[in-house]
Parts: C-alpha cells; structure tokens; sequence
C-alpha cells in the first residue's frame, strides 16, 4: 500500500533531484540535448514523497506531469540547472543526479537563426560544470546519488564514477536495459559493493532504490 511506502523512511529529510536531459541552445531554435524521457527521475522523486520527504524536482525539458506532493522547477540549459540545484541544495539531507546532463554546450549561442549557407560548418563547444561532483564537493554534503547510464563495461565505469565524484551510492545501467522505456534493470554500487536489483517497473524499482539509499542514510 503506497500509504505505507517503508513506514515513511525518508520523513523529516528534504531531497532534491535532477532528472530529464538538458537543453543547451545553438541559437533560437535550434540546442543539441541529451535522449531522457525523464521517467527514471519522476519515478524517484514520486517514491521519495510517497516516503515522506520534502522533494525538490529540478527538472529539463521532458512530457511528463509533476508527481504528487513534488516542487517541480523547469529548466533548460545545465548552467540554469546548476544555479536551481545550488538555491534548493543548502538544507538538502539528500541531493539525487537523475538528469542526463549535457557535457557541453555551445561556446557562444547565436543571438539570431543561422542561416544555412550550403558549405561544411562546425560548433565550438565548451565543458558544461559537472553539477552532481559540485554538490559531493561541497563541505557537509548531503548524501549524494548518482546514476551512470552506460553502453558497456557498467562495472567498471558505475564504480569508477561513484569513486572519482566520491559518492556514497551510485544507479547503474546499461542503456539498452531501459532508455526510454516503463521499466529498467538496475545495479546500485555502494561502499559494501554491488548490489544487482532484478528488473521491473520503474516505480517498484524507484522504491526499491529509495529504500536502499534511507538505510544508508539511517547508518550514517
Ligand atoms: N552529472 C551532472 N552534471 C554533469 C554531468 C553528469 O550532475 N555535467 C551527473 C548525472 O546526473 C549522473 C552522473 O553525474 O548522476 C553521471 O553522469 P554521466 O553522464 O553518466 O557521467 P559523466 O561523469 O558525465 O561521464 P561520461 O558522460 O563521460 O560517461
Ligand atoms: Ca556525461
């Protein structure tokens, strides 16, 4: 019963999570982003507020409608991500990296539509900031989560991303598991080690996941 989601483990903490991809502008109407739909993160945010948390979704562009009992705060581009994430991060018990963040963004927007001339052309593109890894980097840092969406070799590269942003839990999975998809087949890495959870719905998974990070955060 979802009333009784985990006897309300996460009550009394605030979260705040990223989900969706970024939108990062080349000018007017025209951005390279990121495939998300956005659903792994919704499905996350609704299972930390059905676990009675105060849940802050900062979330790109994506069609999906605002969970129950979730603040949502739309953005576009990482940068304005970013700046979301560090106005709703200070009273934060838990900070969540759903989103598929953009590495890069155009270095410079064009102010007006480019016009197409027939010749070869390129984009200059400049590092976005790596928002999960400020958020692990700040001092008392709320317990961070990460995900790594991989193609191959998820071991090793979920693990070396938990090591390298120095997160506590990290989200696995491969991508052809679960883009775009209802449901998802995951691995949560910890300091204990690795811990398969077997495929379903991306709403029993969330809960799953949320039950996994509020016994380490219980532990701390
Ligand atoms: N992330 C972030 N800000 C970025 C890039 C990634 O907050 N600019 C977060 C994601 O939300 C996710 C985690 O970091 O929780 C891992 O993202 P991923 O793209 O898999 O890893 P990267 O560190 O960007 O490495 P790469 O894309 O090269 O695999
Ligand atoms: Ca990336």
């Amino acid at each position: 019963v979802i009333s009784h989601f985990e006897a309300k483990r996460l009550t009394g903490r605030k979260v705040v999570l990223t989900a969706g991809p970024t939108f990062e502008a080349i000018d007017p109407v025209r951005g390279i982003t990121n495939s998300s739909s956005g659903k792994m993160g919704y499905a996350l945010a609704r299972a930390c507020a059905q676990a009675g948390a105060e849940v802050v979704l900062v979330s790109g562009p994506v069609a999906l409608p605002v969970p129950y009992g979730v603040t949502r705060i739309s953005v576009q581009s990482a940068l304005a991500m970013r700046e979301a994430v560090t106005a709703a991060i200070d009273d934060a018990d838990v900070f969540i990296g759903v989103a598929a963040v953009a590495d890069y963004r155009p270095a410079t927007p064009a102010e007006h539509k480019i016009k197409k001339s027939g010749d070869a052309m390129s984009i200059a593109l400049t590092p976005n900031p790596d928002i999960l890894a400020e958020v692990a980097a700040r001092p008392n840092p709320p317990f961070c989560v990460g995900f790594a969406a991989e193609s191959r070799d998820l071991d090793t590269y979920a693990e070396g991303k938990r090591r390298n942003k120095r997160l506590p839990m990290v989200v696995g999975n491969l991508v052809q598991d679960g883009l775009g998809q209802d449901d998802n087949q995951v691995v949560i890495y910890d300091e204990a080690g690795r811990h398969p959870v077997p495929r379903a719905a991306k709403d029993n998974l969330a809960r799953s996941i949320v039950k996994h990070l509020a016994d380490l955060l219980s532990a701390r």
